[in-house]
């Protein structure tokens, strides 16, 4: 018999973009309803480069998620070339930072303060090995020589693997991971590198980008890539493998920015983001490994307890909103007018 419901213990989000101002109020409550702690990604205009800004940021996001005062925003550090390491280490010591975001220069929205060669930064990742502070990577190398669909593998060749070699106790989290020379990158690496996986690189390949005709709410990056990557990182996540966990990557983008001639990348999977992960696991007979991916795999990387409370999933149809709408800022969200098989069941 096919499961009609589901309990679990509580999920957290891995890698969340929240940004700041009027959405952030319109799209944190979404993931503070259903993940216990988010790790909440840097990359605002200007981005949270010191101890001080993230303790001003996480205000901001605990002001946005008042309705939900459990909810814990673990921050993040942006690093740049000219990072203060000294405020960084402090900021881990203190508690107000998790980690630090590695994002290469012009790779994605909003790197431009990004770092231009890993060697500049090489005291500010020693420091962080020495205190386990985890360091977290877009893994993508951007050059006008490197094709867009083969960034992610460069990247294991060019940095990822000389760092790792430089720095064999770093303990690093391969973002957002697309491709299966990834994620057989990660299972190859030792205990202190690990990926999260987004849901909709497990549901849609870039064919379901590209054929008839090009659907910006499906751009993101790193970008979908071919059929053979999508089916490699449903096995790793639904494997249940203590290296691979849940971070969704939900990157919202008012509906203009994204349906434009030169559209933002990202994808936002937050309002039925434990749903998607549910259904993908579903299809793939291995409901019975979400709760090691959604709520235990992350924790024991970071070395945070496991929630204690619970959530309840029902195999119930719901259909996604075709954008979620306030103070006249739409969001278009990931499937929207679809309809999902399951339901995250209210308090
Ligand atoms: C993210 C964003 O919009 O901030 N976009 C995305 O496509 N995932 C940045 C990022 O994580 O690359
Ligand atoms: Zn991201």
């Amino acid at each position: 018999m096919t499961a009609q419901s589901i309990t679990l213990i509580k999920p957290d989000d891995w890698h969340v973009h929240l940004r700041d101002g009027e959405m952030l109020k319109q799209v944190a409550p979404y993931t503070a309803q259903q993940f216990a702690r988010a790790i909440i990604m840097p990359n605002l205009l200007p981005p949270v480069t010191t101890t001080a800004m993230a303790v001003d940021y996480r205000q901001r996001i605990l002001a946005a998620t008042q309705d939900y005062p459990d909810f814990k925003p673990l921050m993040v550090a942006y690093l740049t070339d000219d990072l203060d390491g000294k405020d960084l280490i402090n900021g881990h010591q203190q508690g107000v930072l998790t980690a630090a975001k590695l994002y290469p220069a012009g790779a994605t929205t909003n790197s431009s303060h990004g770092v231009t060669d890993i060697k500049h930064i090489y005291p500010v990742l020693e420091a962080m090995q020495k205190q386990g502070m985890p360091l977290l990577v877009h893994g993508e190398v951007v050059g006008d020589d490197i094709d867009v669909f083969d960034r992610e593998a460069r990247f294991i060749d060019d940095v990822m693997q000389p760092l790792l070699k430089d720095m064999p106790e770093l303990k690093v989290v391969f973002e957002h991971i697309t491709t299966k020379d990834a994620a057989d990158f990660v299972m190859s690496a030792g205990d202190n590198v690990a990926a999260t996986i987004t849901a909709h690189h497990l549901q849609i390949n870039r064919n379901d980008m590209l054929v008839g005709g090009i659907k910006p709410h499906l751009y993101c990056l790193p970008v979908a890539k071919r059929e053979q990557h999508r089916q490699a990182l449903r096995k790793a996540a639904t494997s249940g493998h203590q290296k691979f966990f849940l971070g969704t990557d939900t990157a919202p983008h008012a509906i203009n920015a994204k349906e434009s001639a030169c559209g933002c990348a990202g994808i936002f999977t937050a309002p039925h983001a434990i749903e998607h992960y549910a259904q993908v696991f579903e299809e793939e007979n291995a409901l019975d490994k979400l709760e090691a991916f959604a709520s235990i795999n992350g924790p024991k990387f970071y070395q945070l307890s496991i929630n204690k409370d619970h959530i309840t999933l029902i195999k119930k149809d719901q259909q996604v909103p075709e954008k979620t709408i306030d103070k006249g800022l739409s969001i278009v969200p990931f499937k929207a007018g679809e309809i999902l098989a399951w339901q995250l069941q209210a308090d």
